[in-house]
């Protein structure tokens, strides 16, 4: 099958759009390809947590990516796809949104959004990543569960409203694949800029749990020019955070 053959698939149902687009990759879809659904029965977070997906209310999406970047520099798509979903939630919906590490987008003080990236080969050996994101778009105060009411919130809620969830699909497509050629012409830093507009938690006191259990407290001073979070203990001793949770000390 020749790359250009495949076009944005749009499913009713699925278990997760991220294991429908890897798998479009992995036949050779092209740069920019999407997948939308309007209900995941089997939706993954970051750090192998459930993503709560709901029909018919929210944004369920993956994007194929393959940009002209060293491979090492593919971590960095994380962050490039965070400022792509702030900047469309703001320029396009006028939304006041902001960013937390590595890409959780936030309204006021509650999470409306998430991105899990992945990044793999297809059988032409090429490396590609899958961008996923949830966005929670149509959801009411009245749909959240008691667990997650005080820490989620929706673009409904935020002001947007009868927002079309396929117009949001498109319009984020087309800022991520915007974002990446600014990354691929001039490099990262363009991005960690227009990142740090939107980063919320700089300054504040964050609690870091590492991927072995470790508690790391300090002042969050914001990614670094690779994209890794700087955490300064109550030592002074600064830490380079590549994965793991990160929140407010009192959100512990
Ligand atoms: C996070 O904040 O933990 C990331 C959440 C990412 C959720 C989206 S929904 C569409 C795509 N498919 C998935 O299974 N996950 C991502």
């Amino acid at each position: 099958m020749h790359s250009s053959d495949f076009q944005d698939v749009f499913l009713d149902i699925t278990d997760s759009t991220n294991r429908v687009a890897r798998e479009l990759g992995e036949q050779g879809a092209a740069h920019g390809i999407g997948v939308l659904a309007a209900c995941q029965t089997a939706g993954r977070g970051r750090l192998g947590r459930r993503w709560y997906s709901p029909s018919g209310k929210n944004l369920y999406c993956s994007y194929i990516v393959r940009p002209n970047i060293d491979l090492h520099h593919f971590p960095k798509l994380t962050m490039t796809a965070g400022v792509a979903a702030a900047e469309c939630l703001h320029d396009v919906y006028k939304i006041q949104v902001g960013l937390k590490w590595p890409n959780d987008l936030y309204i006021g003080s509650k999470k409306c959004g998430g991105i899990l990236s992945e990044f793999t080969a297809d059988r032409y050996g090429n490396t590609f990543a899958v961008i996923g994101i949830g966005i929670n778009c149509n959801l009411e105060s009245s749909d959240f569960s008691a667990e997650i009411k005080d820490i989620a919130t929706s673009l409904l809620i935020a002001g947007a409203e009868n927002l079309e969830v396929t117009e949001l699909f498109q319009a984020i497509k087309s800022s991520l694949l915007s974002t990446i050629k600014d990354f691929e012409s001039k490099g990262f830093s363009e991005v960690l800029k227009r990142w740090q507009a939107y980063d919320l938690f700089r300054g504040s006191n964050m609690v870091w749990l590492t991927p072995d259990g470790r508690r790391v407290e300090g002042e969050n001073l914001g990614p670094d020019t690779d994209g890794m979070l700087r955490v300064k203990d109550t030592e002074g001793m600064i830490h380079l955070v590549l994965t793991g949770d990160v929140n407010l000390v009192n959100r512990e």
